[in-house]
């Protein structure tokens, strides 16, 4: 087993940007959140700054979106077209699908007056007036608590006509999900949004061009959201000073500016989550503040966000949690909620089970996606039934060639990235499991008869 790094120190209640509430009685309630600077960026942006001077700001703070794929932010608000005479709207992606993520419902809990604030900057910024907050059906205490924040900041004149005594009105509600994995795809979402079934849509037109009812829409995910008022009030210069710069050597390098919430789960002594800024190891989350294995068990392999991500090996964890590390080490940082096997995790039963999840929330749409994870189950299947044989890892990297990329939105993909990634760096599990191959030759004797 490796020996077990100490843990670097996590960040205080004074340095974290999303979590700073966390653990203070009554955090979601207006009094209290006021008490603690809630909606003083708010004030700031409408008071000081014009909308133009918002999007700079984010696009300075090299904030990325912390829904999985990592786009940056101030770039996204850029896109919707200033001239537009539609409405416009912001959709916050409270959907929170991932499995083993679960960060933006603790954000959402504990402190929605932040999420709202950020909702309302961001609607300020690009001239939107209405928000859409998409949250997940199954976190019944998160609608509730953001429903409350909803009602708290109308009637204190923080939503509707004239937000803050401000040239600026806005208002917002929620839409509660119905608890499926593809309502959290942004297109999918929208079209739930819209009361029809979540089939994503062919991009483009992209959501900031053409999204809720038509209009031009930005969806962020709760957590990016949450980071702006501070950048608003620190500026964003201070929050990409924070973290992992960019790679000098790779101009297309975005870095991992800020903060971010991560967790772990699974086979650890203490599963949690914390803030840190981006530059931890996966080792150190894993082993310092997972706890490392449970007694006597030792650590197999880590998706290091979400289920939809390349996993690593124990060999693997000393890359550091940012979006580039990650990818170079060939995984990616997903959701930065850690999910853990330990050696009781058999990979084929773990492949049968990651396959079967796909198969199950494919939305049906793309022939790739709705057969090809139906057969990537069956071929698990067989082989965990002891009826496989070698051919079929084979007919696996088939599949994995044919679906990856040829869809209309990344839920096939993120279905073979973990099943692609087990199957090579377990290889082994997968053959010790196949019924036994007759010798060469061992057919042409027994047909020669
Ligand atoms: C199958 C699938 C499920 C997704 N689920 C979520 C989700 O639950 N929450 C989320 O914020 N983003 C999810 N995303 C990513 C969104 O499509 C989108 O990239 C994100 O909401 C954009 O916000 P951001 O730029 O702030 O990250 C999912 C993507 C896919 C392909
Ligand atoms: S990739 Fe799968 S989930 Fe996404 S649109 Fe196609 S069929 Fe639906």
């Amino acid at each position: 087993m490796a020996p077990r790094p100490p843990a670097p120190a996590a960040l205080t209640p004074e340095t974290r940007v999303l979590s700073r509430n966390f653990g203070v009685a009554g955090s979601w309630t207006l009094a209290v959140a006021r008490e603690r600077g809630a909606y003083a960026s708010l004030e700031k942006a409408l008071g000081s700054m014009r909308p133009d001077e918002v999007v700079e700001e984010v696009k300075k703070s090299r904030l990325r979106g912390r829904g999985g794929a990592g786009f940056p932010t101030g770039v996204k608000w850029g896109f919707v077209p200033k001239d537009s005479p539609k409405p416009k709207y912001i959709v916050v992606n409270a959907d929170e699908s991932e499995p083993g993520t679960f960060k933006d419902r603790y954000l959402m809990e504990l402190d929605p007056h932040l999420l709202l604030e950020g909702a309302l900057i961001a609607a300020y910024a690009v001239g939107a007036s209405k928000v859409w907050i998409y949250i997940r059906g199954e976190y019944p205490l998160c609608i509730e608590r953001v429903e409350g924040a909803i009602r708290e900041a109308r009637a204190a004149g923080i939503l509707g006509d004239r937000v803050l005594g401000h040239a600026f009105s806005c208002d917002a509600d929620v839409h509660p999900g119905a608890g499926a994995y593809i309502c959290g795809e942004e297109t999918g979402l929208l079209e739930s949004l819209e009361g029809k079934r979540g089939h994503p849509r062919i991009k483009p037109p992209f959501p900031a061009v053409e999204g809720a009812f038509g209009c031009p829409t930005v969806i962020n995910n709760v957590e990016t959201l949450m980071h702006v008022p501070w950048i608003v009030a620190h500026g964003g210069e201070a929050f990409a000073r924070q973290g992992l710069p960019p790679d000098p050597a790779n101009p297309r390098s975005l870095g991992s500016a800020g903060t971010k919430l991560m967790g772990v789960s699974g086979a650890v002594r203490t599963p949690g989550l914390w803030e840190f800024e981006f530059g931890i190891t996966l080792r150190e989350l894993v082993y310092g503040y997972g706890g490392g294995p449970l007694e006597g068990r030792a650590i197999k392999a880590v998706i290091p966000g979400g289920l939809s991500m390349p996993v690593l090996t124990e060999a693997e964890l000393d890359v550091r949690m940012g979006f580039d590390e990650l990818q170079k080490a060939g995984s990616g940082l997903g959701t930065a909620c850690a999910i853990v096997m330990d050696d009781t995790c058999d990979m084929v039963d773990a492949c049968e089970n990651i396959a079967h999840f796909f198969a199950d929330e494919s939305c049906g749409q793309c022939t790739p996606c709705r057969e090809g994870c139906h057969w990537m189950e069956k071929i698990f299947r067989r082989i965990r039934s002891g009826a496989g044989t070698p051919a079929d890892l084979d007919l696996l990297e088939g599949l994995f060639v044919n679906i990856e990329g040829r869809t209309i939105c990344a839920l096939a993909d993120a279905a073979v990235w973990p099943l692609r990634s087990i199957v090579r760096k377990f290889r082994g599990e997968f053959l010790r499991r196949m019924r036994p191959q007759p010798a060469p030759g061992a057919a042409a004797v027994a047909g020669g008869r």
